[in-house]
């Protein structure tokens, strides 16, 4: 059976868009270290694509740590602190390869983008890395709570460009974030190493090295 035509293009932003998921971990670690702990790689990839509280149980449970709700709260707020401190270096240069070739190109030939982040940050980092004009709808942690793996970020975002999600196509760098488009019906490609986003349909480095026209408009 040939596959649905692509028609439109949902992308992730922290790691495939932007630099930040080295920023995300770095500020877990951080934490981690205050509550006395440190973590591996295997539990630093699990954080990427989910939501903040969700990173932070990850890496208690990961240390063997139980906090309070509130100290929950205080530790999320710090690492968000930490995260943002960051942030206020970001400019176009922090996009990473292939990033705003693959938005212009999108704009340029009529195909409708959208954002799909579990960030409550999205906006803020669009703005400094001056790519909020290049998409037609933007979906992010303030937009849709429920976070990747739920597919609920990639359906509104479909629904939101008016496009059936089997027309979309998912860049994500992340496990969860692959599920989540999965989940949701669309075609999903990863950014990153092929032996760790093994449900992803295929997996490129970076989005440099995708081929726009061959992956837009397939032929029904
Ligand atoms: C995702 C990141 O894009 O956003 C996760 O991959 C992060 O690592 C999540 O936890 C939530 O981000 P924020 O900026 O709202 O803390
Ligand atoms: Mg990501």
């Amino acid at each position: 059976m040939t596959p649905p035509a692509t028609t439109a293009v949902i992308f992730d932003l922290d790691g495939v868009l932007v630099d930040t998921a080295q920023s995300h971990l770095a500020a877990w670690r951080r934490i981690a270290s205050e509550l006395g702990f440190t973590f591996g790689d295997r539990v630093g990839e699990s954080l990427k694509g989910v939501a903040r509280e969700t990173a932070l149980d990850l890496i208690l449970t990961a240390g063997g740590v139980t906090l309070s709700p509130e100290d929950a709260a205080a530790a999320a707020s710090r690492k968000n602190g930490y995260y943002t401190d960051q942030l206020r270096h970001l400019d176009q240069a922090s996009l990473l390869p292939g990033a705003l070739a693959s938005l212009r190109w999108l704009r340029e030939n009529g195909v409708p983008v959208a954002l799909g982040s579990a960030s409550r940050n999205a906006r803020t980092i669009l703005n400094s890395t001056g790519i909020a004009d290049l998409f037609d709808a933007v979906v992010d942690g303030n937009v849709v709570r429920r976070a990747k793996p739920d597919p609920t970020v990639f359906l509104v975002a479909a629904e939101k460009l008016g496009i059936a999600p089997e027309h979309c196509l998912v860049l994500e760098d992340a496990i969860a974030g692959v599920e989540a488009g999965i989940r949701a019906g669309c075609r999903v490609v990863g950014v990153g190493e092929p032996d760790v986003l093994t449900a992803a349909e295929f997996v490129v480095p970076d989005l440099s090295a995708l081929d726009w026209p061959t992956l837009i408009g397939r032929p029904e």
